[in-house]
């Protein structure tokens, strides 16, 4: 399982560089933070007006840390994710991912960061169903140019510590819920990611299946000290993480250790 272990070699050459160049120095940008959420807002213009889904929230993830983020449905947990993630820009405000300002990149350089700081693990996998396993493990480090060798050497590694290599020459479509789920979840590490971003990854599963997709999360953040930010229903899951934030109407409404 030595794989899973926090190292650096996933951020390679010129993304390397371009991280450093960009690090910025700010009180929330210390060595031990991941993530740091300042004044972030999202207004959203749809055909009945305004919504404002996100409003002036504020955070800081330590490194390691395993958040549940909870709240109403159509509260702005997703827009949040979505927001830190980089999927999409905020209307205001500012993500720092281990103390670099993503906004303030060029919309090519944030796939780039992307792609290597950032794992996704999404309720309904997301997967590439024409193509195998392995290859969908391996497609975020071929984009960030790892060598051909050492993405199929990762991949497989990661395959194997999650109990699924022998999936590895298989469609996606042809798996269980929960081994599909083990899939992204394979993915959303091949890059050594700063951050794990999960939304509802359990919702698409009963729940023995979702318990056992929580344990593996919950392994790799007391084990593997990733971190990890989880958008969940379940409150017993919330409960089991470090610290549950409340969103509500947008805005952090509680934030507390478990
Ligand atoms: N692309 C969009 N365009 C317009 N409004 C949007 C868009 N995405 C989300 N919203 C609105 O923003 C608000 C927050 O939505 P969001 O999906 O973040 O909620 P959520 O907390 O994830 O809900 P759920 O628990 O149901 O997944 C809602 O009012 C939603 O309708
Ligand atoms: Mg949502």
């Amino acid at each position: 399982m030595g794989v899973l272990n926090k190292d650096k070699s996933g951020l390679k050459g010129s993304f390397t560089t371009m991280v450093s160049e960009s690090r910025q120095t700010t009180d929330t940008n210390s060595n031990s933070t991941a993530l740091a959420v300042k004044n972030l807002s999202k207004i959203y213009d749809s055909v009945s007006g305004k919504v404002v889904a996100l409003d002036n929230i504020n955070f800081t993830v330590k490194k390691g840390e395993f958040v549940s983020i909870v709240g109403p449905s159509g509260s702005g947990k997703s827009t949040l994710l979505n927001m830190i993630g980089a999927l999409d820009r905020p209307t205001s405000g500012q993500v720092y991912i281990n103390g670099i300002d993503i906004f303030a990149l060029s919309d090519s350089k944030i796939a780039t960061m992307r792609n290597g700081l950032i794992g996704f693990i999404f309720q309904s996998f997301n997967l590439i169903n024409r193509t195998t396993v392995l290859k969908n493990v391996k497609l975020p480090g071929m984009i960030s140019g790892m060598p051909v060798s050492e993405a199929n050497n990762r991949a497989m590694k990661i395959l194997e510590a999650l109990g699924i290599a022998d999936k590895a020459t298989q469609k996606p479509v042809n798996l269980s819920g929960g081994q599909q789920q083990r899939v992204a979840i394979a993915r959303s590490l091949v890059n050594n990611p700063a951050i794990v971003l999960a939304d509802e990854p359990t919702g698409n599963l009963d729940s023995k299946t979702g318990d056992d997709v929580f344990d593996m999360l919950k392994t790799l953040s007391r084990k593997f000290k990733r971190t990890i930010i989880m958008v969940t229903h379940n409150p017993e899951l919330a409960e089991s993480t470090d610290r549950s934030i409340l969103i509500k109407d947008g805005k952090v409404e509680r934030d507390v250790a478990n």
